[in-house]
């Protein structure tokens, strides 16, 4: 008989569409490393059924004003109830990650703080650059992105476009995570 693929669960939260867009990155490389993938968008579905057979469940959520969006924040609390954390994922998608040595847990203060107030041990947590669109913002939200850059030395100019994603390190994330699913043979 076949030996079971591993299977991910990945279930996400994202406002402007780029943590979905990472998220679709990680279930194509994980396809490729022989992972099966279950994708569910938490924005669409708040309150899913939880794959309770994966071998893995990864929760992404985009940052907004220094906080996971709501709706991950809830899936948390019920995913902790039904999976260990031994079988969690989470990843972090913000701006502050574009910078160096900003990818860990310890090293993302939003990743760090989420983990803290929650006291969740999970099996694997990384941050991830997310993009920066002023066009695509409303007024109020353009005026604080770049409060928040002029502190942080990013860009303010309101026409700047850019996809910090590291796209290698997102291929590089998955692997690890094909790694920690797949049976030692
Ligand atoms: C209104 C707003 C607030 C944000 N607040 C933060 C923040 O506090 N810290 C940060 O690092 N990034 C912040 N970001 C950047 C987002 O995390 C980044 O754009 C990310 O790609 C959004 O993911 P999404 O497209 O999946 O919603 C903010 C973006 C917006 C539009």
């Amino acid at each position: 008989m076949m030996p079971e693929r591993p299977r991910v669960a990945l279930y996400y939260a994202s406002h402007d569409g780029q943590t979905r867009k990472i998220v679709d990155r990680l279930a194509g490389h994980l396809a490729a490393h022989g992972v099966d993938t279950f994708i569910t968008d938490l924005s669409a579905n708040p309150a899913p059924a939880i794959d309770t057979e994966a071998d893995l469940v990864l929760l992404a959520a985009a940052i907004r004003y220094g906080f996971h969006l709501p709706a991950a924040r809830r899936f948390l609390s019920r995913l902790r109830v039904e999976i260990p954390d031994e079988r969690i994922a989470v990843v972090s998608v913000n701006l502050t990650a574009r910078k160096p040595g900003r990818q860990t847990a310890d090293g993302n203060v939003y990743l760090r703080n989420w983990l803290k107030r929650t006291d969740l041990r999970p099996l694997f947590a990384a941050a991830v650059a997310g993009k920066l669109d002023y066009p695509a913002y409303r007024w109020f939200d353009r005026m604080m992105i770049q409060a928040i850059m002029t502190i942080s030395g990013g860009p303010t100019d309101p026409s700047t476009v850019i996809e910090y994603t590291d796209w290698a390190a997102v291929e590089a994330l998955a692997e690890e995570l094909a790694m920690l699913v797949k049976p030692t043979p």
